[in-house]
Formats: C-alpha cells, structure tokens, sequence
C-alpha cells in the first residue's frame, strides 16, 4: 500500500515537471509573457511575441508630441517598418508608415500598402506619452519588414516635440537600438 502512494506521489511529480517544461517552452508566452524592454535616450521600447504571430509593442518617450519606433531598417529611416503615434485628449493616434529613404517616411496607404495596426491604447501623463500596440510579425504589406522570432533587428526610435500631435513634424530625438525576438 505504501509502496503503491509513493509511485502515485511520483507519477503526480512528473506530470507536474512535465506541465512546467510546456509553459518555460513557449516562446513568451500566449501575449501574456514578459515584455522586454530597452531604454535609450529617454525612450523606452517594450515589446513580446504572442503564439498568434503578432508583436505587442510599448513605446513611451518624454513628450506630450508623436512618439514612434521603426523595426529593421536597412539605413537611417529607410525600409523601417514604422509605427508613429500620439495621445490627444483620453485618445490614442497612430499611423503605420514606412522609411521611404534615409530621412523620409510616408503612411503604407500611399505606397499601395495597408495600415496593419491591430490595436492600439496610450496614454500622456506628466509630460510623457505612451503608446501601445499590435502588429502582425509578417502582415504580408510589401510596405512592412517581415519578423521572425529568435532573430536580432535593428530599430529606430524618435519622439517630437512637446505638443507635436501630428506624424510629420521633425524630432526633437532620434536613436537607434537593437532587440531580440
Ligand atoms: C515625423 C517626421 C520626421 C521627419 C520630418 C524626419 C526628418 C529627419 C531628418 C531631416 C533627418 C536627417 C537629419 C538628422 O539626422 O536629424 C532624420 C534622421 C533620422 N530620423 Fe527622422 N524624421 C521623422 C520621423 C522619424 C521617425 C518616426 C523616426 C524613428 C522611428 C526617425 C528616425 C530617424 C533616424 C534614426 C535618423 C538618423 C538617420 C541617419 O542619419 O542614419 N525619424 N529624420
């Protein structure tokens, strides 16, 4: 009888081990993993994976202006796959651009792409506005660079002015990073 609870005990452990090894397995988690972060010159990028093949992105920077990040870059601006956005009143903006060239972006819809944001939220409090995103790791978008994870991109990250609620005017900032999938 002893014997017999021990090898249940046992049983109960393996099968709990093995729960465990399923969850650490997933890449971060089903969009409830932990984000990742970087902070340069003041503008913190957060991002993680969900397994539906999206990226979940937060973008926050020192301005009541547009802040924005662009991934894979090929040189300065250009190919950047950039997300641009601002909070007016309790409302978060944003648009889905693309470098056009080193210094210039342009919205996807004028390129003959699509605006692949999925969701979106932000907020601006005491001086700092922070947006939150969705995007498809591989929206299919000739305008957009495809993500794979467990690979390294480039980024660019820039915030404008305060009060710049547009996604035009010229950045009081700009830098750029690298991040992991
Ligand atoms: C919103 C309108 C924007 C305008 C008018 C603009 C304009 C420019 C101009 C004129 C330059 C060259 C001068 C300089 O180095 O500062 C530049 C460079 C740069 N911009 Fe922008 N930009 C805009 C948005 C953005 C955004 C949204 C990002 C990032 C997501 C960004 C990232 C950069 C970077 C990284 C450089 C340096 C490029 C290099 O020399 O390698 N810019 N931009």
């Amino acid at each position: 009888m002893k014997l017999w609870k021990l090898m249940s005990l046992a049983v109960m452990l393996l099968l709990i081990l093995s729960a465990c090894d399923t969850v650490s397995d997933e890449p971060n988690g089903n969009g409830t993993g932990e984000y990742q972060s970087i902070t340069v010159d003041n503008i913190t990028l957060q991002w993680r994976t969900d397994t539906l093949g999206n990226l979940d992105v937060i973008v926050s920077a020192p301005t009541t202006g547009w802040v924005s990040v662009g991934f894979d870059p090929t040189i300065g601006m250009e190919d950047a796959n950039i997300i641009i956005g601002y909070v007016s009143g309790d409302t978060a903006y944003a648009r889905d651009d693309y470098g056009t060239g080193i210094n210039t972006h342009e919205p996807d819809i004028d390129g003959g792409g699509e605006d692949n944001i999925l969701e979106l939220g932000g907020t601006e409090t005491a001086g700092t506005t922070e947006i939150s995103f969705l995007i498809p790791l591989d929206s299919g978008d000739t305008r957009d660079r495809v993500l794979v994870i467990g690979n390294t991109y480039d980024v660019i990250l820039a915030y404008g002015e305060d009060d710049a609620d547009d996604f035009d005017s010229y950045h009081q900032a700009r830098t750029t990073s690298q991040i992991d999938l």
